[in-house]
């Protein structure tokens, strides 16, 4: 989408993976801090994303969608100052139907007024989900909430999330800054190195504007290794995609941070030429070593076999 924004793949954080319904305003607040903290904003993860279950499971009487008065009683202008604050930005999340997967209010039919409020608010960034769409293509309801986005005034990044539904990638680069090539990722090697692979076929379609989307990190979550960590956050690197943390950034490990922080990694997923990397080279009886090819470093990751080691060139 050419909104002037996404000229290299967005980085920050969002709150599913990790948190799932279980956010409220401190622990936004306290991520903030600790992007801060650590250093993980200066080296460019600066969105900070609410997922899913910030809002109430009804809209006002004026049909406005107002957060959750138990866990966001300050409300999402708050939130957004706060960020801003720090020079940090803002995410929030919505959906393309008429609930979110969580049962709170969708979009869909609603996107001026949702959009206008997301502008008020001082929103930069929206995720629009997929859940409650009533058998509509997303082709037909993806386009008005970029339309009524545009309309604020307000630049605000558009992620598109249809899980890959009529294969986004060969639409949504007029519609999106970043589109969702597959189904959710969840924290193992086998749903991770599915997700590449799919993501994969899309290359050619990513590049300054408009970024595939393997979905979100899992790096720091606990289901794969340290070796298997790096691998994920290598691939996702070199495929150009959305690097948004989903762990508790709170709580790092100092092997999570050590794979989060490798600037020459982020170097290569924020070149500015945007070339999404692909795999070339498949070799072994068993599929074992898989090379990416970059300018630098040239990087192979290894897959599935447990007695093989990652491997760098
Ligand atoms: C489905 C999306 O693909 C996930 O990333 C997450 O946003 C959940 N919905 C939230 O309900």
């Amino acid at each position: 989408l050419n909104n002037g924004l996404a000229l290299t793949p967005p980085m920050g954080w969002n709150s599913w993976n990790f948190f799932a319904c279980n956010i409220n305003e401190t622990v936004i607040k306290e991520t903030a801090d600790a992007l801060i903290s650590t250093g993980l904003a200066d080296l460019g993860y600066v969105h900070v994303n609410i997922d899913d279950c910030w809002s109430s499971t009804k809209r006002n009487s004026e049909n406005q969608l107002v957060p959750d008065p138990k866990t966001f009683p300050l409300g999402i202008k708050d939130l957004a100052d706060y960020v801003h604050a720090k020079g940090l930005k803002l995410g929030i999340y919505s959906d393309a139907g008429i609930f979110t997967c969580q049962v709170r209010p969708g979009s869909l039919y609603y996107e001026n007024d949702d959009a206008e409020m997301f502008a008020s608010w001082g929103v930069d960034y929206l995720k629009y989900d997929n859940c409650f769409n009533l058998g509509i293509k997303p082709e037909e309801r993806y386009p008005p909430m970029r339309d009524a986005l545009n309309g604020t005034g307000r630049t605000i990044f558009y992620s598109i999330c249809d899980w890959g539904e009529d294969d986004p990638a060969l639409w949504a680069g007029k519609l999106g800054n970043s589109w969702r090539t597959t189904d959710d990722i969840n924290d193992s090697w086998a749903s991770m190195t599915t997700i590449a692979d799919l993501n994969d076929k899309w290359a050619a379609y990513a590049g300054p504007g408009g970024w595939n989307d393997p979905d979100m990190l899992e790096v720091g979550n606990g289901g794969m290794t340290y070796q298997e960590y790096r691998a994920h956050f290598s691939i996702w690197a070199l495929m150009k995609a959305p690097l948004l943390i989903g762990c508790d950034v709170r709580n790092m490990t100092a092997e999570t941070f050590e794979i989060l922080t490798n600037k020459e990694v982020i170097a290569v997923n924020q070149d500015p030429l945007g070339v999404q990397g692909r795999k070339v080279h498949v070799t072994g009886t068993d599929g074992c070593l898989q090379v990416f090819p970059l300018l630098h470093p040239f990087l192979a990751y290894l897959n599935g076999a447990t007695d093989c080691d990652m491997e760098y060139r």
